[in-house]
C-alpha cells in the first residue's frame, strides 16, 4: 500500500430525496468511515468526500409527489442528511452538494473537454415527447401496459409487478405519466459516450485489479461479457446541469455523468490542492459504494475519466451488498426501514450502538440482515458483557484500591508477558483488515483486545490477591489499565463516541495508531477518571417498541395503499337471477380439525339444517358466530372439502384492513329469507 502518498476517499453522493437509513449506512457510510479514521490515526494524508446528489429523475418524481419544486426537495434533504451524518460521527472533510456553482461549472468543464477531445458521439434519435406538457418524457414518466405480465401501470425502465426490465417503446397503450396524454414519437440529438471503444482499456484496468470484491468483479466481468454500448451522457430534461454547447435548450447532463464529477468538485471546494488528490498517480483514489452503483464506478466513470485525460481511476471500489431489515428487503416506499434521524433521536448518545451492530452484521460479501433482536445481544453481550465490563473493573479496582492513579508496576510473570506480547500483535491484524477492506473482521478482534483484558483480569484475580500482595495486584492492574487505554485507540474507527470516552477516562490525547500495542501508554501515577459504564443493557420493551414501529408502518402502508377494486366486467340479470342468495341462521359451528382457515357451520334455512365450510376461523371463534343470522348462497353445487361437504357459501365483506364482517339483514328475518 505504501505506493501511495495519500488516499482520496470517496463515499457516494446519495440522490437528496430522502432521509438516511441503516441500509445506506452499512452499504458505504459506515465502512468508508472506518476506513478514513483509521488511515488518519495512522498519520495517512487523507481526504473524505462526499455529498448529495441533487440532479435526476428520482429528486423531480419526489418533488411532483410532494407537490413541491425540485430545489424545495433537495434543500429539504440536503439538510436532513447532513446533519444526521454529521451527529452519527461519518468524519467526512467535506460534505457538499451538486447544486453547488464549482460543480456546475467543473461538470460543464469536463463535459466540454470530452467533446473538444471528440470523445463524444452524436446521435439523433426519436423519443417519447409529451406534446401538452412540451417534454420529452425520461423513462419513469411513461406508462403502459407490461408486455411481459399485463400490468397496466408498469413504467418505461420497468415493471414493478413482475420486475421485468423494460425500454418505454415496449409498453402497450403508453401514456405520460404527467398529462396522461398518449405520447409521440420526436427527433432529438444527444451526446454519447462511446463505451464500446472504450471496452478494451477498461478490461485492462479491470484486469489489474484481480484484488477487487468478487461481489464487484462478477457484476463488472458479466457487463464486459455482454459487450458494452455507447451511452447517452446528456438528456432532454429540465432539471439538471446544463449542455455548454450552442442550441441545447431543455437539454441537462444525464446525471450519473455529473454526479462523480462530484467528487471532484467537491474535494476543490475543500482544498487548494484538490489536483493533488485527482491527478497524482500516487494518489490512491477508493469510492465506496453500494451494490446498484458498482456499473457506474467501475466502468462509466473511469471510461470518462480516461477519455478526459486528466484524472486517475479508482485503485479499489469496495461495494457492499444489501443489508436487510427484519427478514425482509429494506424499502423507502413501504416504509420499511430504520431511519437514521429517527433513531438518533430515540437513541441519543448511543451511536456507537448501531455503529458496532451494523459493522458487525455488515453485508460485506452477501446480503445481511439487521434485526433489533440481534441490536439488543450484541449491545448486551458484546458491548455491555464483554468491552465495557473489562474497562470498568479495570477502572473501579484502581479506584478503590489504588485511589484513582495508575499503579506502579513489579516484575512481569512469564503470564503476564505473554499477554502484553498478544496484545502487541494486534494492531498490526486490526490494520490489515481494514486495508484490506474486512471490516467486519476488523471490528471481531478490535472486540477481542476487550477479551484478553477480560480473561488477564479474571485469570489474575486482582480481587483476590488484594488481600495478600498489595504490589503483585499493582502490577496486575496497570497491565489491565494499558489493556484498555489500548482500546481507545483501538476502537476509535469503529466507535468514536467511546473512544472519546475513553481518553477522557485516561487523561489521553493525540494518541495515534502507531502508539497502540504498546504496554506503557499510561504512566505511572497518572490519574483515571471513572465516568461510568460505557454501555448499558437494553431492555426487551426498547427493541419491542421498535419492532411495533416497524409493524405499525407496516400495515399503515397496507391500508394507505389500498385501492377499492375495479368492478368486474358486466353481467346480464340472468346472470344473477341464476343465483338464490338467501337468510339463515347459524345454530352450530366448531372448528375443523386439522385446518387452519375453516369453520363447519350448521345453518337453519327454514327448510332444514345444512352444513357450510367457512374460510373464516382465522377471523371469528366458532363460539362467537352461534346464533348470528347470514346471507348464504344456497344454490351452489356442494364441494367436497376434508372429507364433508360444504352445501352451500357464507356471504362475507371484507374491510380495508383484510378484516371480515358478515352480510346481515338490517332487522332479522325468518329463515329461508330470499335476497334479491
Ligand atoms: N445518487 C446515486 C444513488 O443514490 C449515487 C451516485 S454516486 C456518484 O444511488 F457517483 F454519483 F457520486
Ligand atoms: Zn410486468
Amino acid at each position: 500500500m505504501n505506493k501511495f502518498k495519500r488516499t482520496t476517499v470517496t463515499a457516494a453522493l446519495i440522490y437528496a430525496n430522502g432521509p438516511i437509513h441503516i441500509g445506506h449506512l452499512a452499504g458505504c457510510y459506515l465502512p468508508a468511515d472506518i476506513y478514513v479514521r483509521y488511515l488518519r490515526s495512522s498519520g495517512q494524508d487523507v481526504k473524505f468526500i462526499s455529498g448529495t446528489d441533487e440532479h435526476g429523475v428520482p429528486i423531480t418524481i419526489k418533488a411532483k409527489k410532494e407537490g413541491v419544486t425540485p430545489q424545495e426537495v433537495v434543500d429539504k434533504y440536503y439538510k436532513i442528511i447532513k446533519d444526521s451524518f454529521e451527529e452519527f460521527g461519518i468524519s467526512f472533510d467535506i460534505y457538499s452538494r451538486t447544486s453547488n456553482k464549482v460543480h456546475h461549472e467543473m461538470s460543464q468543464d469536463i463535459f466540454k473537454n470530452l467533446y473538444d477531445k471528440g470523445q463524444f458521439i452524436e446521435e439523433t434519435t426519436e423519443q417519447y415527447f409529451d406534446a401538452k406538457s412540451q417534454t420529452f418524457l425520461a423513462d419513469r414518466y411513461i406508462i403502459g401496459t407490461c408486455p411481459k405480465c399485463g400490468n397496466e401501470s408498469a413504467y418505461g425502465d420497468q415493471c414493478e409487478r413482475c420486475g421485468s426490465t423494460l425500454s418505454p417503446t415496449e409498453l402497450i397503450n403508453p401514456r405520460s405519466a404527467l398529462s396522461g396524454e398518449v405520447p409521440v414519437m420526436k427527433a432529438t440529438k444527444n451526446w454519447y459516450l462511446p463505451l464500446d471503444k472504450l471496452q478494451p482499456m477498461l478490461e485492462n484496468y479491470v484486469e489489474s485489479h484481480p484484488e477487487w470484491k468478487t461481489n464487484v468483479l462478477g457484476q463488472v466481468k458479466s457487463w464486459l461479457k455482454d459487450g458494452l454500448r455507447p451511452r447517452a451522457m446528456t438528456r432532454d430534461l429540465d432539471w439538471g446541469i446544463k449542455v455548454p454547447l450552442p442550441d441545447t435548450d431543455g437539454k441537462v447532463m444525464y446525471v450519473w455523468f455529473d454526479a462523480p464529477i462530484g467528487y471532484i468538485s467537491m474535494t476543490k471546494e475543500l482544498t487548494d490542492q484538490w489536483e493533488l488528490y485527482w491527478k497524482d498517480p500516487e494518489t490512491r483514489l477508493v469510492n465506496f459504494i453500494g451494490k446498484d452503483n458498482i456499473v457506474f464506478h467501475c466502468l462509466i466513470f473511469p471510461a470518462m475519466c480516461n477519455a478526459d485525460g486528466r484524472f486517475i481511476m479508482a485503485d479499489n471500489v469496495p461495494a457492499n451488498e444489501f443489508m436487510n431489515l427484519e427478514g425482509d428487503k429494506i424499502s423507502t416506499s413501504r416504509n420499511w426501514a430504520v431511519w437514521l434521524h429517527e433513531y438518533l433521536r430515540e437513541f441519543e448518545g448511543k451511536q456507537d450502538i448501531m455503529r458496532y451492530v451494523l459493522t458487525a452484521s455488515s453485508p460485506e460479501t452477501k446480503d445481511s440482515d439487521f434485526t433489533w433482536n440481534d441490536f439488543q445481544t450484541r449491545n448486551n453481550s458484546e458491548l455491555v458483557g464483554t468491552f465495557a465490563n473489562f474497562v470498568n473493573r479495570a477502572v473501579v479496582l484502581t479506584q478503590d484500591n489504588f485511589e484513582s492513579k495508575v499503579p506502579v508496576r513489579g516484575e512481569l510473570t512469564e503470564y503476564d508477558i505473554q499477554t502484553l506480547a498478544t496484545l502487541a500483535e494486534f494492531p498490526a491484524k486490526i490494520a490489515e483488515s481494514i486495508e484490506n477492506y474486512r471490516f467486519r473482521e476488523a471490528l471481531a478482534l478490535m472486540l477481542d483486545v476487550a477479551r484478553l483484558g477480560n480473561k488477564y483480569l479474571a485469570d489474575s484475580a486482582p480481587w483476590t490477591v488484594i488481600k495478600t500482595d498489595r504490589e503483585r495486584t499493582a502490577t496486575i492492574m496497570n497491565i489491565g489499565l494499558q489493556i484498555a487505554a489500548n482500546l481507545s485507540i483501538l476502537c476509535e474507527p469503529f466507535m468514536p463516541f467511546t473512544a472519546q470516552k475513553l481518553r477522557e477516562m485516561f487523561s489521553l490525547e493525540g494518541l495515534s495508531w502507531n502508539q497502540s500495542g504498546s504496554d506503557s501508554l499510561l504512566a505511572e501515577g497518572q490519574p483515571i477518571k471513572n465516568l461510568g459504564h460505557l454501555f448499558t443493557k437494553i431492555d426487551n420493551s426498547v427493541v419491542e417498541a421498535q419492532v411495533k414501529k416497524l409493524e405499525d408502518a407496516k400495515q399503515a402502508n397496507l391500508l394507505a395503499g389500498k385501492e377499492v377494486p375495479v368492478i368486474k366486467e358486466i353481467i346480464q340479470y340472468d346472470d344473477f337471477s341464476k343465483m338464490d342468495i338467501r337468510i339463515g341462521t347459524i345454530v352450530q359451528a366448531e372448528k375443523v380439525a386439522k385446518s387452519k382457515k375453516l369453520l363447519k357451520l350448521t345453518v337453519d334455512d327454514g327448510l332444514q339444517q345444512r352444513t357450510i365450510l367457512s374460510g373464516i376461523a382465522e377471523h371469528f371463534s366458532a363460539e362467537e358466530v352461534i346464533g348470528k343470522q347470514v346471507t348464504f348462497l344456497a344454490n351452489l353445487a356442494p364441494r367436497p372439502m376434508m372429507g364433508m361437504t360444504s352445501e352451500g357459501m357464507i356471504l362475507m365483506a371484507e374491510d380495508k384492513d383484510g378484516s371480515l364482517a358478515f352480510v346481515q339483514p338490517s332487522k332479522n328475518v325468518w329463515n329461508g329469507g330470499v335476497v334479491a
